[in-house]
């Protein structure tokens, strides 16, 4: 059997990106606002670091406005409600993002239940989750839904076309990735099982899925002999491992060599699903801008 077909994400979420920044001039040029993302950053955690300048500097590419708030991490949980207050209120501020994980001392469901559901740019606000967990089978998004799975369902779109009646086994039931991907993978009609660390003979079940969604944040977890021929498999894993030259290299919750030999789709770690989660953050931004201004959801 032929090697698995690579999903090459980057080069979607180059595409993706093209397509917002259109979507931004078409908006600005209608007389719309110019769509503003504010990121919030409690903390000098240095991945977290990285990742909000990231989004930051893409917002400004892709001709939105960034507003960065960066708080010291004995923030207290009233001073940064308060920032979100401020945030919310601000005509200028279309996404609000807030840097996960906060600070032990700060309850984060509090703070996303703060944030402005309609300026709720990652999709984690109850109210979100709630439209995600109740949409019917093929209803348009017209609000935020989570940025990874989205990506993921693109992917997915993008090289199998309709994933109706697919059995999809998401591997993983985080909030971030494993739950919310499993509602959008529902509403295209998929046939859904979510497993996790307590479900009994995973690999069996696996084995089972024409589409295989992995988010366990294991390193090289799903093995080869795992997958069903020909399977989609989307490893959403991003693990920093040592190697023998005293540095680091990144690898997916996927063993990918075996997998490439047994899948017919397969996403590399890095460069699959990773440069969607910004470009997804990106479409959701102007999406809520778009909803400000009053104009109908347009798929870009
Ligand atoms: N930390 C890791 N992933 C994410 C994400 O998608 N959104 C936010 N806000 N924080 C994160």
């Amino acid at each position: 059997m032929a090697d698995a077909k690579l999903i090459d994400g980057k080069a979607f979420a180059m595409g993706l990106r093209e397509r917002v920044a259109a979507g931004v001039a078409d908006l600005v040029g209608k007389g719309g606002p110019k769509p503003g993302l504010a990121t919030v950053l409690v903390g000098a955690d240095p991945a977290s670091q990285v990742y909000v300048r990231s989004k930051g500097k893409l917002a400004v590419e892709l001709g939105m406005a960034s507003f960065d708030r960066k708080l010291p991490a004995e923030t207290t949980e009233q001073e940064l409600l308060a920032v979100i207050a401020e945030l919310n209120a601000d005509p200028a501020i279309n996404g609000i993002l807030v840097q996960l994980p906060l600070p032990k001392h700060i309850d984060t469901a509090k703070v996303l239940l703060a944030i402005d559901p309609a300026k709720d740019v990652d999709g984690f606000h109850p109210i979100n989750v709630g439209r995600l967990g109740s949409i019917a089978p093929g209803a348009v998004l017209d609000f935020p839904v989570p940025c990874t799975p989205l990506g993921v369902t693109m992917l997915l779109q993008d090289a199998l076309g309709s994933l109706a009646g697919c059995n999809a086994v998401v591997v993983g039931r985080s909030n971030l990735v494993g739950r919310p991907v499993a509602q959008l993978l529902l509403r295209l009609d998929c046939t859904v099982t979510i497993t996790h660390s307590r479900t009994r003979d995973l690999p069996a079940l696996c084995r089972q899925a024409d589409i295989l969604v992995v988010a366990i944040g294991k390193t090289e977890f799903v093995r080869g002999d795992w997958i069903k021929p020909g399977a989609a498999v989307i490893d959403v894993g991003i693990n920093r491992i040592p190697t023998t030259e005293g540095k680091s290299r990144l690898v997916g919750d996927v063993a990918f060599a075996e997998a490439q030999k047994v899948a017919g789709h397969l996403t590399p770690v890095p460069g699959g699903v990773g440069p969607m989660t910004v470009a997804c953050l990106m479409y959701n931004t102007l999406q809520a801008a778009r909803r400000v201004a009053g104009l109908p959801y347009v798929a870009v």
